[in-house]
């Protein structure tokens, strides 16, 4: 039987061309190879797809995604980004982590405009995707408050919106929420599901959380420590749009237990 083209749903693509990030047996080692953060990891992620990392703190969740950036050079394997060979920074992910570090003497707009800056000087469309981008995260009101005038949650916003102008369509985000209370970090999880799925970017998430791990992915990475390996790919089945409720139903928490076995923490 020959294979027909189909339309690949996102998290489930198995076409090359649907592959955006792939590792083969990726490692990375530190201080000359005293410390192995990271060991033979493959993986592919497909395009558009919200991929979640957990594992225990040390496993290498965040030297992946400064390998992914290109921050840092990786010691073994092969990795590349829309099919080419990371060898240094670029700008096809931009990076979001736990602190906003905005400027505080830049009002929202201004931060948001600094991605653009670097480039060139701002034109007004600059300024107007800037202004768009703020109410998409749903700052409408604060385009001119300044970081001291903005909860920590609201600045999270803004760096999530600094995240979007710069145009990359690979979204790393480092425990974005990490810092924020529980209630915040819920909106804010909801907030970005919307978001990633409405400009289509593909999203690689860190964060300690399980439950939260799953509700926002269409695959989980599970990560073990020591050295920091790849254990397993899981499969998030749910529809989306996804509702909060989701998370109280038998089949949500048999997938927590599931990735909370593999991480052997049961
Ligand atoms: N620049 C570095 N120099 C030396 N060792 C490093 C460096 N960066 C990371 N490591 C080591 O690599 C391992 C993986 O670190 P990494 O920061 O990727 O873990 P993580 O999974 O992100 O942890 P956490 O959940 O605590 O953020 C750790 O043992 C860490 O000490
Ligand atoms: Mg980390």
């Amino acid at each position: 039987m020959t294979a027909l083209p189909r339309k690949v749903e996102a998290g489930t693509a198995t076409d090359v061309a649907d592959i955006v990030i792939a590792g083969g047996g990726v490692g990375k080692t530190f201080g000359g190879g005293a410390v192995v953060a990271l060991e033979d990891a493959s993986f592919n992620i497909p395009k558009g797809s919200f991929v979640s990392l957990v594992g225990p703190s040390g496993c290498g969740k965040s030297t992946l995604l400064r390998l992914i950036a290109g921050l840092i050079e990786r010691s073994s394997g092969s990795l590349t980004v829309h099919g080419r060979e990371v060898s240094g920074p670029h700008a096809d992910v931009g990076m979001m982590f736990q602190r906003a570090t905005l400027l505080d003497w830049r009002t929202a707009v201004e931060n948001v405009l600094l991605p653009t800056e670097i480039h060139r000087k701002p034109t007004a469309e600059d300024r107007s995707r800037a202004v768009e981008l703020l109410k998409m995260v749903g700052l409408k009101d604060f385009v001119f408050s300044f970081p001291s005038q903005l909860s920590g949650g609201m600045q999270q916003r803004v760096a999530l919106a600094r995240l979007l102008q710069t145009g990359a369509d690979i979204l790393l985000l480092d425990e974005p929420f990490g810092a924020l209370d529980e209630f915040t970090r819920e909106r804010l999880n909801l907030e970005l599901m919307r978001i990633v799925a409405e400009v289509g970017a593909t999203t690689l998430f860190v964060t300690h959380n399980i439950g939260e791990a799953i509700f926002l992915a269409d695959k989980v990475m599970v990560m073990t420590p020591r050295p920091g390996r790849l254990a397993r790919m899981v499969d998030v089945p749910f529809a989306r749009p996804r509702r909060p409720e989701l998370q109280q139903t038998p089949e949500f928490n048999a997938l927590v237990a599931e990735v909370r076995d593999i991480l052997g923490t049961h």
